[in-house]
């Protein structure tokens, strides 16, 4: 089944990993945006348009919450700053695995002890040499979109 070119919504994927279509989307001026950047190369094809992540409100200043958007790609919202979010792979680019999340201010892979930059993806410890990949991100009223 493709999907693409439809506004996909992922709210609650992070416990069912479902994807529910969504036919028609609102409109409303984007707020806050992570600036444009190449979206993340393991997306699939057939994921693309917008994908309702969640609320704000599941995301703290300082923290970053993982929303499976499913099997093949999920996404770690951060918010480094408040009022800021930025959307990234969760994928470990050392050898793939789904980081942690946000430990001592840093994104955190568990495997090999990676720590990447909560605002932009770099790494800044252990064996990952590339940033996480980047997805663009608006956030509309309290919604979180992925764009992809
Ligand atoms: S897969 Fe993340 S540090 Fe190795």
């Amino acid at each position: 089944m493709s999907i693409s070119r439809r506004t996909v919504v992922a709210s609650g994927l992070a416990a069912t990993g479902a994807v529910t279509l969504a036919a028609c989307a609102s409109e409303p001026e984007p707020a806050e945006t992570t600036p444009p950047s190449a979206t993340v190369d393991e997306a699939p094809e057939e994921l693309s348009g917008e994908i309702l992540l969640g609320s704000t409100a599941e995301v703290m200043v300082g923290s970053g919450t993982k929303f499976m958007v499913d099997e093949s790609l999920t996404i770690l919202v951060t918010q480094p700053r408040e009022g800021v979010f930025r959307a990234f792979s969760a994928k470990c680019t050392h050898a793939g695995c789904i980081v942690n999340g946000i430990r001592d201010d840093e994104i955190a892979c568990g495997c090999h002890g990676a720590r990447f930059s909560p605002d932009t993806g770099e790494p800044v410890a252990g064996p990952a040499n590339s940033p996480l990949g980047k997805i663009q991100l608006e956030v509309r009223g309290s919604d979180l979109y992925a764009l992809i």
